[in-house]
């Protein structure tokens, strides 16, 4: 019997509507549409202005989206995934309430954080139950309400981040298609560069951090930056070393969209042709969880069926790594 391996089968996307440009940042905070293009490729991004939705509203959509361009019917799923670093609210799983609320009620369900590195650990972990056989319809979704955590009088933060959710249908091939290898890392004593401080449980919510605004997400963004592209980049070159390949075989580069000066130095560190490499961050800002997902939506057109596709992430924590796999379908 030919092995078995954990191959994306559907894609599905989300986005609210509301569209901050970079213009309308200008009169927010000090900041200028030339200087946010030229240091992160950003022109806009999307916000989910209603203050009474939260994550699980941008990953319903974005399942929803996927139920109905594949017409699934989602009582067949048995594993939901929601890849967050905004959940709803704290405790109470966000990824059960999307599961009831999508009708997937024989899937169980849970939350993976691991902030911007949420989806490819994802992506790692929906490969493992598939490969072991004991689920065969996973629903893996990344989803942020980055808004939820960003501080409009930060410049430094508020002109990166946006607001989305991406999904994707992981089932089983024989096909030799699939995730075929990854390679993760982690190292906690990155992990005061890029974080909020309060609210979770060695800073509970108080009056005093709520004026001191802890409850917002803050960064050193030149040592993140540096990290960013260091890591990215080797674990990307490991990841080709290892399975004997060169920039010339891999089809697709699908990094998260977190500035797109470090998916580039990927890229060149990669030796891939700028036309392999996968961006949409001028149209959404860094959407966390989301940007991977939102890049097998936007490109799912352009995706050929046994593409060769490195998918490369790096985020709080510090949490990176890198995935080979193959496209399974044309669409
Ligand atoms: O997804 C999770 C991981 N996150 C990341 O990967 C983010 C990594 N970091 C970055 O993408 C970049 O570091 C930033 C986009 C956050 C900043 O770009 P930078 O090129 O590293 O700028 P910088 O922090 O070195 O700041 C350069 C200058 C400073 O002014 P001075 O000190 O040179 O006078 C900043 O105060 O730019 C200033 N600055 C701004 N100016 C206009 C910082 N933010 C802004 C702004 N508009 N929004």
């Amino acid at each position: 019997m030919s092995k078995v391996t954990a191959a994306i089968t559907a894609v599905g996307k989300y986005l609210p509507d509301y569209i901050l440009t970079n213009k309308e940042l200008e009169t927010m905070v000090d900041t200028n549409d030339e200087w946010i293009t030229t240091r992160t490729g950003i022109k806009e991004r999307r916000i989910l202005k209603d203050p009474d939705k939260g994550t699980s509203f941008l990953a319903i959509k974005a399942s929803e989206d996927l139920l109905s361009k594949t017409g699934l019917d989602p009582k067949e799923i048995d594993l939901v995934i929601l890849c967050t670093a905004t959940p709803d609210m704290q405790a109470a799983s966000t990824g059960a309430y999307v599961a009831s609320e999508i009708g997937a009620v024989n899937a169980f369900s849970f939350d993976l954080e691991s902030a911007c590195s949420s989806f490819l650990y994802g992506m790692s972990v929906a490969a493992g139950y598939i490969e072991s056989g004991r689920y065969k319809k996973i629903l893996l979704i990344g989803a942020d309400k980055n808004s939820s955590m960003i501080d409009y009088q930060d410049r430094t933060t508020c002109i990166i981040f946006g607001d989305g959710a991406g999904a994707v249908l992981v089932e089983p091939n024989t096909e030799g298609l699939g995730l075929l290898d990854e390679y993760m890392r982690s190292d906690g004593s990155g992990r005061e560069f890029l974080k909020v401080p309060a609210g979770g449980s060695v800073m509970p919510a108080t009056v005093e951090t709520v004026e001191n605004r802890l409850h917002y997400a803050r960064q050193d963004g030149q040592t993140v930056f540096k990290n960013a592209v260091f890591n990215m980049a080797d674990v990307s070159e490991k990841i080709l070393e290892r399975n004997n390949l060169t920039g010339e075989d891999v089809q697709w580069l699908a990094a998260h969209q977190a500035n797109k000066r470090i998916v580039e130095a990927t890229a060149r560190r990669m030796k891939l042709d700028p036309s392999k490499v996968m961006l949409n961050i001028s149209k959404y800002g860094n959407t966390t969880s989301a940007t991977i997902p939102l890049l097998f939506a936007d490109y799912e057109k352009e995706l050929k069926k046994g593409d060769t596709v490195i998918v490369a992430a790096f985020g709080g924590g510090f949490s990176w790594g890198a995935i080979y796999f193959k496209w399974c379908y044309n669409s």
